[in-house]
């Protein structure tokens, strides 16, 4: 279970929870989220077309690629209630979606997307974080890294492994 999430089931007592996936791809995360946490709604947010992945490789993830990827998320989180799959990009998702408890944004890799899901998302969820704070991914750092600045009296930045995530000071 990736860190991110484990801070969040057990700092609220495995509360039931709303939260949301930015970036699906096979439905791997999101049904360890579904198996592990207590989870009333999970809306999974991809819109499944080609893309550049943003990191230090600048690797095209073609259109086979994404619609079998697709088709695989679609059979592995068929069997849950719980989970709304919302096929669009995360910046037109916003207003599809209720406050959340959660968000993990692992959508592309590049600083523009990455800075753009967590300002759009910032009032949405309570706890905001995400994957692959690295060296490979220049641009999620740098985003996470400005955003945490600006609002270190709001929220405090928590990293392990590769996951980053910004808990409220009001906590
Ligand atoms: C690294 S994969 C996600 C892997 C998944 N979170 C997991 O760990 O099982 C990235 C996914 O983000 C999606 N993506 C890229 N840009 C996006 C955006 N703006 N909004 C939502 N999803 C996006 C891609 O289509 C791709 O499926």
């Amino acid at each position: 279970m990736r860190p991110m999430l484990r801070y969040v089931r057990d700092s609220t007592n495995d509360m039931p929870l709303v939260g949301a996936e930015i970036g699906v791809y096979k439905g791997e995360n999101a049904k360890e989220i579904l198996d592990s946490m207590n989870i009333i709604k999970l809306y999974a947010i991809d819109p499944w077309v080609e893309y550049y992945d943003g990191n230090l490789l600048k690797k095209k993830v073609s259109k086979t690629r994404i619609e079998d990827a697709e088709g695989e998320a679609l059979r592995r989180l068929s069997p849950y209630r719980n989970v709304h799959i919302i096929k669009k990009y995360s910046y037109d998702a916003v207003n599809d979606l209720p406050l959340l408890d959660f968000l993990y944004i692992d959508g592309a890799h590049d600083f523009g997307n990455v800075w753009r899901d967590i300002w759009c998302f910032s009032e949405k969820a309570e706890i905001i974080g995400g994957h692959d704070y690295n060296r490979k991914n220049i641009g999620v750092v740098l985003a996470v890294n400005i955003y945490r600045v600006l609002n270190i009296f709001k929220s405090e930045l928590h990293t392990e492994g590769d996951d980053w995530w910004f808990v409220p000071r009001s906590w």
